[in-house]
């Protein structure tokens, strides 16, 4: 046994959201113990976590596809109370290339950590709205049918809540809440973490900040001949230090409501969409920079809108989204200019 302290397990810690929440859960007083591979993020993560908060968590480097190696992680942590399941790879595209990989590393890690708890134990679970596809009716509500998702990686998503409603009506232990984000962006405002694709981006927020540093080249938006009011696709983008903060109430009402023998669905996006030139205008507003794009043909798959209703998430957890658009973007263009610096030096 490495330590008796009561912990939350972060999964995926070091990544983008994993790591804004970890930093959230020890300025609450959580003890907290990540797990990641370092498949998708770096260890300058974990300094970078321990100099915001002035502690440095549990940290161990195992790849939650092997089963030894979580039942071993189980065996040291004994005192794991609550789970907020993070990894998974998360490249759309990517996964539409490698199934295989996407199906093996998305479910067969989220089943090892499910077949590894013994006691009671609270766990929230990653989802995406990419499992409503184009809903039939906006704003999004959780009781909306889902669809069978575009991509492989979503696809993942779906099964993945599909296993866990499954077994939260037979394992009386397991106390779950699937999080479905909208669209994730911004970063700490400290700039000493935030989104940092090792590829060239594929989402917008990301692609504008780099292009807007001559990292990449300019942006192409994705079609503007869409039955929007301006023809570009409609987004809910969600301040990741909001979602952070979702996750630390989750895991309370999971807490507190301990008898939930059903899988809880609820959605994370801010209720109010935002079109691709709503962003762009946002991030020059925020930035005072000449930024260039160019309009470009419609990318496959992209839905033409999505945004969520954010009731349940407002009656359930007693939460709501603190940060507007533009505190999103002022925020992602301080990380970046950062990174930029200190990867140069
Ligand atoms: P991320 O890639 O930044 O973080 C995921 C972390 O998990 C990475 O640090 C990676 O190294 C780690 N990881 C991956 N496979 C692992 C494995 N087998 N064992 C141990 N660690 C592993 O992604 P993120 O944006 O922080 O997303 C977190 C979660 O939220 C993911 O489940 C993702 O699917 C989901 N999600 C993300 C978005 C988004 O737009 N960012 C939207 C909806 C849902
Ligand atoms: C946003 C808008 C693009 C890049 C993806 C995943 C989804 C979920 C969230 C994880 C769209 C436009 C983008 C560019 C552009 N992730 N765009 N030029 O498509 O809502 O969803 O992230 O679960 O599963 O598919 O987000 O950031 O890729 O795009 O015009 O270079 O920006 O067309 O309208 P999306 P995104």
């Amino acid at each position: 046994m490495k330590t008796d302290s009561e912990l939350v397990l972060v999964t995926g810690g070091l990544g983008y959201i994993g790591s804004h929440t970890s930093v959230l859960l020890l300025e609450k007083g959580h003890e907290v113990l990540i797990v990641d591979d370092l498949s998708n993020s770096s260890p300058e993560v974990l300094d970078a976590i321990a100099k915001i908060t002035g502690k440095t968590p549990f940290f161990e480097t195992v790849d939650l596809k092997n089963q030894v190696g979580v039942t071993q992680l189980f065996d040291d942590y004994p005192n794991i109370k609550g789970i907020l399941h993070f990894a998974a790879s998360k490249a759309v595209g990517e996964s539409v290339q490698k199934p295989i990989e996407y199906y093996q590393n998305n479910i067969n890690s989220l089943l090892n950590v499910m077949a590894a708890i013994k006691t009671k134990t609270n766990l929230v679970f990653s989802s995406s709205c990419t499992v409503y596809g184009q809903a039939d009716q906006l704003p999004i509500a959780e009781d909306c049918p889902t669809k069978r998702p575009e991509s492989p990686y979503g696809n993942t998503k779906k099964i993945g809540e599909e296993l866990l409603e499954d077994a939260t009506k037979v394992h009386s232990s397991l106390n779950v809440m699937s999080l479905r984000y909208f669209n994730p962006v911004g970063a700490h405002p400290s700039a000493l973490i935030g989104e940092n694709p090792k590829d060239i981006p594929q989402n917008l927020v990301p692609y504008i900040t780099q292009s807007a540093l001559g990292k990449i080249a300019p942006l192409t938006v994705y079609g503007n001949d869409y039955p929007t009011p301006d023809g570009t696709c409609i987004r809910d983008y969600i301040h990741v230090m909001d979602l952070a903060n979702a996750h630390i109430l989750a895991l309370e009402y999971l807490e507190q409501n301990k008898s939930a023998a059903h899988l809880e669905i609820v959605n994370l996006g801010t209720g109010t969409g935002h079109s691709v030139m709503e962003v762009i205008e946002s991030f020059k507003r925020v930035s005072k920079q000449n930024f260039q794009y160019s309009i470009g043909p419609k990318r496959e798959g992209d839905i033409t809108a999505a945004y969520a209703s954010i009731e349940k998430a407002k009656n359930l957890l007693k939460w709501e989204p603190q940060h507007t658009l533009d505190d999103a973007l002022a925020s992602a263009w301080k990380w970046e200019q950062k990174n930029h610096k200190d990867n140069q030096n």
